[in-house]
């Protein structure tokens, strides 16, 4: 399942945060990449664990804590702290999928990547390019959005993000590892979670159908997540 989470930062904060990108120090986008990606990755980060990423990144946490639709979507049981990246004209990511097994640094955690999220940083009519394309059953799909929005997908797919021909494209990545580990008892939660939302904001939480079906919910998760 591919979904947009929109607006998980407002413009403001989203320019707040751009604006402390720009002034940052940065190197070659291969440290985080394996053997295959690396050899397609051509891009810049913030240094992994820099002062700057820890603090950037725990506003994005903050900030996906707070969206009913991310947790309803995600199921996280734990979330790689947030990375972030930079293509300037003439930088692109080759096709690949990302690895499936992430240590964090400097702590004994290990998580399986399940999804993939990238959140969008620059508005998009300031860069030409760059669109982050993933392959999914109906084909590849492209993928370029508003500041403060984010995509959320499944880490399994080939994905690769088009040459940014000018302007610049800051964006914030991450991995997590869902109490759902399949994509589609997880797709089928979020279908069900987000039907009982709509359901109890016409009918009214205390509804018995309404109450009967959050009980059918929270006894799937408990036959499907892991905690
Ligand atoms: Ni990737």
């Amino acid at each position: 399942m591919l979904l947009a989470i929109p607006d998980l930062l407002s413009g403001a904060e989203a320019a707040d945060i751009r604006a402390a990108l720009e002034a940052a120090d940065w190197v070659d986008g291969g440290v985080t990449a394996g053997a295959q990606s690396g050899g397609v990755k051509h891009n810049r980060q913030l240094p992994e664990g820099s002062a700057l990423a820890r603090a950037l990144g725990e506003r994005v946490l903050d900030a996906l804590a707070r969206s009913p639709l991310f947790l309803s979507a995600a199921l996280p049981l734990k979330t790689f702290p947030p990375l972030f990246n930079r293509y300037g004209p003439g930088e692109s990511f080759g096709l690949h999928v990302d690895n499936a097994i992430r240590a964090v640094p400097g702590t004994p955690v290990r998580l399986r990547t399940d999804l993939s999220a990238t959140l969008f940083l620059s508005e998009p009519d300031s860069y030409e390019g760059g669109e982050l394309l993933i392959e999914d059953s109906y084909g590849a799909q492209a993928v370029k959005l508003p500041a403060g929005h984010m995509i959320l997908y499944p880490a399994k797919s080939l994905h690769r993000v088009e040459t940014v021909t000018s302007g610049t494209r800051l964006a914030s990545f991450f991995w997590l590892q869902s109490m759902v580990r399949d994509d589609g008892e997880r797709a089928l939660l979020f279908d069900l979670d987000q039907s009982i939302q709509a359901l109890a904001a016409s009918q009214g939480l205390q509804h018995p159908e309404v109450v009967r079906l959050t009980g059918v919910y929270h006894n799937l998760v408990r036959r499907f997540a892991d905690s």
